[in-house]
């Protein structure tokens, strides 16, 4: 593959992203996963003492041997302190990537009611504010909270034996409780088969009468029928992943033609194994198909990846130019989910950064 140009690479380092996917608790940098570790003498848990050694370790055969170092990452989160440093050293890697807005999904159960380490809700909710006001005041960046039901928490028996309502029930609760802090949705991630969104109506229709949007993963690791049950169930103003709704043209005429944007991670699907290679990935037959597209980075470090990464791989595999780029990259402030007014400035804020690159350009031909 050959390398982008300079210029092409300057130019998707300078475009002012958001990013609509990307795990708070997937993202933390291996830096300070082992400061995490050290901090509650838990380095036992780690199979390595430096960070290449971590980074060697973030290697997956299947969604299952993800979820496992994933959760042992969750699990090294104990105190307020540990969410305001996760949230505010986040803020840094946008500020780094000029990522102005990015809504990041976080699991809330799994470290309250699951890992049993005296966490409290309260201790998240102010924790991941104080971080993300401070970030704000640091970088100027603006950050929003997706709290989302894990799906295998919620079937204890890691099958369909057992579907216990409580993650969603708390979730939900939690997430009304922090909409004060930011939180502007309800998710649910982890793996589909086991745990089809049919099970999770009512809690999303309560999510849905108390006026907060929905945004589930579906079509990663299931199919179209996932998609389907997130869109007609569970009420999806986007869908996380979305790409195996490519399944069923019956489904990608419906997604476009009801406009429900799909929050796509490339290199995520390719490092869980969803699709062998770029050039067997989706993205690019579904933006053709009228389907709205986002590009993301769902758990960066843990793919050895990050945003920037991401609008690479645009250019490099599915073949953009900085015209289609520009349109993707305004496709995530489109369809973000922050208030009205926050919405409209940094829209015109990325409308003005693309108007004086065009200006720029006619100067550079002396026009
Ligand atoms: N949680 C963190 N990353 C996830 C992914 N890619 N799919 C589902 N749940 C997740
Ligand atoms: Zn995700």
């Amino acid at each position: 593959m050959d390398p982008l140009t300079p210029e092409l690479e300057h130019f998707i380092h300078s475009l002012p992203k958001a990013e609509l996917h990307v795990h708070l608790e997937g993202a933390i940098e291996p830096e300070t996963v082992l400061t995490l570790a050290q901090r509650h003498a838990m380095e036992e848990r780690l199979p390595a003492r430096d960070a290449a050694g971590l980074r060697q370790w973030f290697s997956y055969r299947d969604f299952g041997t993800f979820l496992e170092i994933y959760m042992v990452i969750q699990d090294l989160l104990r105190t307020r302190e540990d969410f305001a440093l996760i949230a505010y050293e986040n803020g840094a890697d946008m500020a780094r990537q000029n990522i102005c807005y990015r809504e990041l999904t976080f699991t809330p159960y799994t470290h309250v009611h699951f890992q049993r380490k005296g966490v409290r809700i309260e201790d998240i909710l102010l924790g991941l504010e104080e971080g993300r006001q401070r970030a704000k005041a640091d970088f100027g960046v603006e950050m929003r909270w997706v709290f989302d039901i894990s799906r295998n928490l919620s079937f204890p028996d890691n099958g369909m034996l057992r579907y216990d309502p409580e993650p969603g029930i708390r979730t939900l609760d939690y997430a009304l409780q922090g909409r004060d802090y930011g939180v502007v949705a309800l998710g649910i991630g982890g793996y589909e088969p086991t745990a089809p969104g049919r099970y999770f109506r009512a809690v999303f229709d309560a999510a849905q009468a108390a006026g907060l949007p929905c945004v589930p993963h579906a079509g990663e690791n299931d199919g179209a029928q996932s998609v389907w049950d997130a869109i007609n169930l569970l009420h999806a103003d986007r869908v996380g992943h979305g790409v195996r709704a490519w399944e069923d043209p019956t489904l990608v005429r419906e997604l476009a033609a009801r406009r429900i944007p799909l929050e796509i991670c490339p290199t995520s699907n390719i490092q869980l194994k969803v699709y062998p290679a770029y050039a067997d990935h989706p993205f690019r037959r579904l933006d053709e198909a009228g389907v709205i597209v986002t590009v993301n980075s769902d758990d960066p470090p843990l793919f050895n990846a990050n945003l920037t990464q991401e609008y690479r791989v645009l250019a490099q595999h599915f073949g953009y130019g900085k015209s289609d780029l520009v349109r993707i990259a305004r496709n995530a402030f489109l369809h973000s989910l922050a208030e009205p007014g926050t919405k409209a400035r940094l829209l015109a804020e990325f409308d003005a950064w693309v108007a004086a690159q065009e200006t720029g350009k006619q100067e550079a031909a002396g026009v």
